[in-house]
């Protein structure tokens, strides 16, 4: 199965060695890994153990002091700044713990913002805003300013917002660390509908070792180093996915009757 996977990310050796005084802090300690396209992946640790320090390196936001980061063919950890300010631009999505939407935009206008800085036109801009508005189920919200939709809500177009530029991988750090445990739950996913249908990349960071285990793959990271890395057996994806199945049939007879009430 391994030689049918494409590779997005290839991580050799990488270290990031922060100076604090005389002290130096080994953020992340020799770290090896390999992300496939299509792939939900978790980096899971307890505070300090370098998390968001590993997800700022993949994304291009800080320089490892060593090692080598390939995405998509790429070795990044060469790249000047303004190379990066491109590679971000061009291949990268973030979701956000609180969600960094505007306020005074409303859904649609949210979402269509990062096509904006691409010069396209603003009938197709909103157009895409809709359909990945669609996608993560806020048909019904698009004119809502982002104050006027609960946290759920907001992440749900900050996911639409990550996905509208048609990124090559999308980082997420934290991203249900304002939601309540429902609506943690419904995010997740969401999230892993997104990335089977989509054929997306997604990698998320979390502290929170159930919340890890809605991904494909979970690295476990402890003082800067993966101990361990987990995968979801197929018995479980198929399960989820029935699972899955059966509560989205049940949410369209809702839907269904709604429409026959009304
Ligand atoms: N700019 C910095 N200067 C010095 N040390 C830093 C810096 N950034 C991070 N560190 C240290 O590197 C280690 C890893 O930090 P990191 O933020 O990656 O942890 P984390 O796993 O994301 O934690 P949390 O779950 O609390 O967000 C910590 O010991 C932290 O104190
Ligand atoms: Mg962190």
């Amino acid at each position: 199965m391994e030689e049918t996977r494409t590779p997005m990310i290839r991580v050799k050796n990488l270290y990031k060695i922060y100076k604090v005084g005389t002290n130096k802090v080994y953020a992340l300690n020799g770290v090896d890994a390999t992300i496939y396209k299509g792939e939900f992946c978790a980096i899971v640790g307890p505070s300090g153990s370098g998390k968001s320090t590993l997800l700022n390196m993949l994304a291009g936001l800080e320089k490892p002091t060593k090692g080598e980061i390939v995405i998509a063919g790429k070795h990044i950890e060469k790249m000047t700044e303004n190379q990066l300010v491109a590679f971000r631009r061009d291949n990268v999505g973030f979701i956000f713990q609180s969600y960094n939407l505007l306020k005074t935009l409303n859904a649609v206008e949210n979402v269509a913002l990062p096509l904006s800085f691409r010069g396209i036109p603003k009938r197709i801009r909103n157009e895409r805003a809709k359909k990945y508005l669609k996608l993560v189920g806020l048909e019904k919200q698009m004119k809502h300013m982002a104050n006027a939709m609960s946290g759920g809500q907001q992440q749900r177009v900050g996911i639409a917002r990550a996905l509208v530029v048609d990124p090559k991988i999308i980082f997420a750090d934290e991203p249900t660390g304002n939601l309540d445990s429902k609506t943690t739950m419904e995010v997740l996913k969401l999230m892993r509908r997104i990335v089977r249908e989509q054929n997306q990349t997604l990698i998320m960071v979390t502290h929170d070792n159930h919340i890890a285990s809605f991904a494909d793959r979970q690295f476990h990271i402890v003082d800067g180093e993966i101990v361990r890395t987990e995968e979801r057996t197929e018995e479980q994806a198929e399960q989820e996915q029935a699972e899955q199945d059966e509560q989205e049939q049940e949410e369209q007879n809702e839907q269904t009757q709604d429409n026959e009430g009304e």
